[in-house]
């Protein structure tokens, strides 16, 4: 598991109450932000993702539990570890992504530069070859 430049650590705000997290488009997050949709519930041993997009830029925060996310931007492969609310992992629309190793527990949450478009999609490996490989 390496820890790429896409990985952000954000301040968590914490008291004799509890703690807390905040993130603010422009600012934690480098776009404005669409939509909001989270992963749940995942069942062992499932992988999903397996798609880039042409336009969309997306942060991953594992809010509970941990998660994997396997990203190739055709340059370089890589495997990011979310196993904390204050990692921030800003993908790229060419950053083709898995997601794996969900814990029980595991609650992805995503926000997205773009609406939910079934047409931002790359979901054939070598059509993202073809369309981002150099
Ligand atoms: P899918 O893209 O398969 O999830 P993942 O890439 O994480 O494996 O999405 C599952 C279903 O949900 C699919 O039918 C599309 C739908 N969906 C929406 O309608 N809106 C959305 O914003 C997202 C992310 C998915």
């Amino acid at each position: 598991i390496i820890e790429s430049s896409e990985l952000m650590t954000v301040n968590e705000l914490g008291d004799e109450r509890g703690l807390l997290t905040v993130i603010e488009e422009m600012k934690t997050i480098p776009f404005e932000i669409k939509r909001v949709f989270y992963i749940y519930g995942t069942k062992m041993g499932v992988r999903r993702g397996f798609h880039a997009h042409y336009k969309t830029r997306q942060a991953l925060i594992c809010v509970s539990g941990s998660c994997k996310v396997y990203l190739d931007n055709t340059h370089r492969k890589t495997d990011v570890l979310l196993d904390s609310p204050t990692k921030v992992l800003i993908l790229e629309p060419n950053d083709w992504h898995e997601m794996y190793d969900f814990s029980e527990d595991a609650v992805l949450l995503v926000l997205s530069s773009h609406l939910y478009n079934a047409e931002d999609y790359i979901r054939d490996y070598d059509k993202f070859l073809e369309v981002y490989g150099s």
